[in-house]
């Protein structure tokens, strides 16, 4: 092992991968109605695989447990975590189920999108499989979760992740509610607003409204709560019960999606270097920032000195 290895953090990523098909048009069809198009994309994606690609990119030495479909958008996948130099050993084949896939489309006018994700392989973790994985991943910084993979899947790598210490991160997306007893497992719940609202039943429209919500996520028993706000940054409620509010960057946007995933993927990299909450996630907003002004998700995704520049000529402003 290089010197260099020893000192990236170690981060566990247990989640979905799906091969992204991206259609763009002047503004997203309604119920019934087809547009023209001008772009069309394919290429890795899901959210704990885009996950994964912003925290290697950002500095971390990342592992994924998912699994895939022996078809052909399995073989992008591998191709796509070698390229990225992510630990791939325990991504998981079967013949069982293809390897999951989203329909995205995304307006020119506004960058905002629509998504239709359907999981398929990732989506059929056995318990077994997620215990081999994390059994032999262990010990790591931190395990990154999200919302794709089937919830016994969830559950094992939560259990197994806090019998050990280890720190876990939840992105509750897409939102979902979830067993009670998940909530006293968990660190760091970073919802959206959306996800907030569906997880706390407080529809999260303002500011005070984020905070009833990060509070009763907190009295569920999440440590720590970040509730992202889209261009409006980010609340977080720490585990000292203090909150803070943190701006989000401006950006001209071309495509929003996959921002929530370079956030999570930049902001578990900070923890897991200890940097304060509120440093990690504007290093995470940065990330988002960064992505957002580039078509695709996972391809979007911010290297380390790309975010280190953008905060050092965006920080002062
Ligand atoms: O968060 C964006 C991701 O959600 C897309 O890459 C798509 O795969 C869906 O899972």
């Amino acid at each position: 092992m290089e010197q260099n290895e020893q000192k990236r953090p170690r981060i566990v990523v247990m989640g979905s991968y799906v091969t992204d098909l991206m259609g763009r048009a002047q503004r997203i069809p309604v119920a019934g109605e087809t547009v023209k198009g001008d772009l069309f994309k394919t290429g890795p994606g899901g959210k704990g695989g885009n996950q994964a690609v912003a925290a290697a990119r950002a500095g971390g030495s990342v592992a994924m447990i998912t699994k895939l479909g022996a078809d052909v958008f399995g073989d992008l996948a591998l191709q796509n975590f070698d390229n990225e130099g992510i630990d791939r050993r325990f991504v998981i084949w079967t013949e069982a189920y293809p390897t999951g896939a989203a329909l995205i489309m995304v307006s020119k006018e506004t960058g905002q999108n629509s998504i239709l994700v359907i999981p398929g392989a990732c989506e059929n973790l056995t318990t077994e499989e997620v215990e081999a994985a994390m059994s032999a991943l262990l010990p790591a910084d931190i395990l990154m979760l999200q919302l794709e993979t089937n919830l016994e899947a969830l559950e094992q790598s939560l259990r197994m992740a806090s019998e050990s210490g280890l720190k876990v991160m939840l992105n509750p997306a897409p939102a979902q509610e979830i067993p009670q007893e998940f909530y006293k497992m968990i660190d760091f719940l970073t919802p959206n607003e959306t996800e907030a609202s569906t997880l706390s039943g407080i529809e999260v429209v303002s500011i005070e409204r984020a905070k009833q919500a990060a509070s009763v996520l907190q009295n569920q028993g999440a440590k720590n709560v970040v509730i992202t706000l889209g261009e409006k940054g980010a609340l977080a409620l720490d585990d000292e019960g203090q909150f803070y509010e943190v701006p989000a960057f401006k950006v001209e946007a071309v495509d929003t999606t996959g921002a929530g995933d370079a956030f999570n993927g930049a902001f578990a990299l900070a923890l897991a270097e200890h940097k304060h909450l509120v440093d990690a996630i504007v290093f995470a907003n940065a990330a988002a920032a960064i992505s957002v002004t580039r078509i695709g998700t996972a391809p979007s995704m911010a290297y380390r000195e790309e975010i280190e520049k953008f905060l050092f000529e965006n920080s002062a402003k």
